[in-house]
């Protein structure tokens, strides 16, 4: 998630990203619809946050996963749903260990969920990592982390999870390139906005 890809690999996968957005997208767009739409299409516009005290957060998942945002390439599906690729991948992404479904083999992409939504196997973030105190819809507790140095566990949290993944990438981003619009960790209300407006 904090990885920066090497150049090549980037490269690589943008011209397959255009190559797969190429000739999947029109043949996507004239299947028939399902009755069960609802989990089968990738999320435009995300509203995260209905019950955060600063404000709803509205997330661009399409401009993030389309390649409008850029990193130098697209930014990868797996930089975001982690848990959607083989454990053996994982291993180079440590503290990252859990996938999901368990023992799934593929990578999350664009094309595996145009070929099929379903074993594409994507879960929302707050299946997992649910509110504190809360317990996640997908695990039996909250998901977690521990130090190797210190043995300390953290849990992850939805606010943990959403703001060191959205922030780690928009940090590297706001060093890198001047005059980029990405939201600044410090100042809140780049990503909660308020709709009950203080008089
Ligand atoms: C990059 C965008 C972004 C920025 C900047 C940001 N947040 Fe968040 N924040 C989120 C998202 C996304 C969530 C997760 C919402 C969800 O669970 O649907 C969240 C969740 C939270 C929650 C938990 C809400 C709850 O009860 O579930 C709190 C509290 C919070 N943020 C406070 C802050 C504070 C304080 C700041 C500024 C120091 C801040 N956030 C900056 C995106 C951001
Ligand atoms: C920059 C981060 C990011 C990237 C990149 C990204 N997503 Fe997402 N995606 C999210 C977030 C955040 C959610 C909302 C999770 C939640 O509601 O807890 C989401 C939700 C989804 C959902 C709906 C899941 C559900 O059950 O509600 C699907 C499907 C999905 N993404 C597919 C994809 C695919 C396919 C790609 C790559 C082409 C991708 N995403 C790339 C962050 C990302
Ligand atoms: C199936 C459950 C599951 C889903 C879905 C899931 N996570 Fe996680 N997440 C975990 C677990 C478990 C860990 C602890 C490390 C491990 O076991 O892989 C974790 C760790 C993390 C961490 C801490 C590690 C680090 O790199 O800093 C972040 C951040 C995170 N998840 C963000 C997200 C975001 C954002 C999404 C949605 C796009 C998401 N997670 C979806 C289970 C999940
Ligand atoms: C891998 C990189 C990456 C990750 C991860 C990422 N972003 Fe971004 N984000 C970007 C880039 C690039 C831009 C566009 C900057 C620009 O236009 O100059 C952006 C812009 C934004 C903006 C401002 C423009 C808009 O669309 O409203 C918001 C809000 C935002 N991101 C929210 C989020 C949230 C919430 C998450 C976590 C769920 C997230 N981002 C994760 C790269 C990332």
């Amino acid at each position: 998630m904090r990885k920066v890809l090497p150049l090549i690999l980037v490269m690589f996968l943008m011209a397959a990203g255009f190559l797969i957005v190429d000739t999947l997208s029109p043949k996507a767009q004239r299947l028939p619809k399902p009755a069960d739409e609802k989990k089968k299409v990738i999320p435009e516009v995300i509203i995260l946050g209905k019950d955060a005290k600063l404000g709803k957060v509205t997330f661009n998942h399409v401009k993030h996963n389309g390649g409008e945002y850029n990193i130098g390439g697209p930014i990868l599906c797996i930089e975001c749903h982690h848990t959607a690729q083989p454990a053996s991948d994982l291993d180079k992404i440590p503290p990252h260990k859990t996938v999901w479904p368990i023992g799934r083999t593929t990578t999350l992409t664009a094309e595996l969920f145009a070929a099929d939504p379903i074993k594409a196997g994507v879960a929302a973030c707050r299946d997992c990592h649910a509110r504190s105190g809360r317990k996640p819809k997908l695990l039996d507790e909250l998901p977690s982390i521990v130090d190797p140095e210190t043995k300390a566990v953290t849990k992850i949290t939805n606010q943990l999870a959403f703001h060191s993944a959205c922030d780690a990438c928009h940090f590297e981003i706001q060093f890198r390139t001047t005059g980029s619009k990405v939201p600044n960790a410090t100042n809140c209300a780049t990503c909660h906005k308020s709709t009950a407006k203080k008089h």
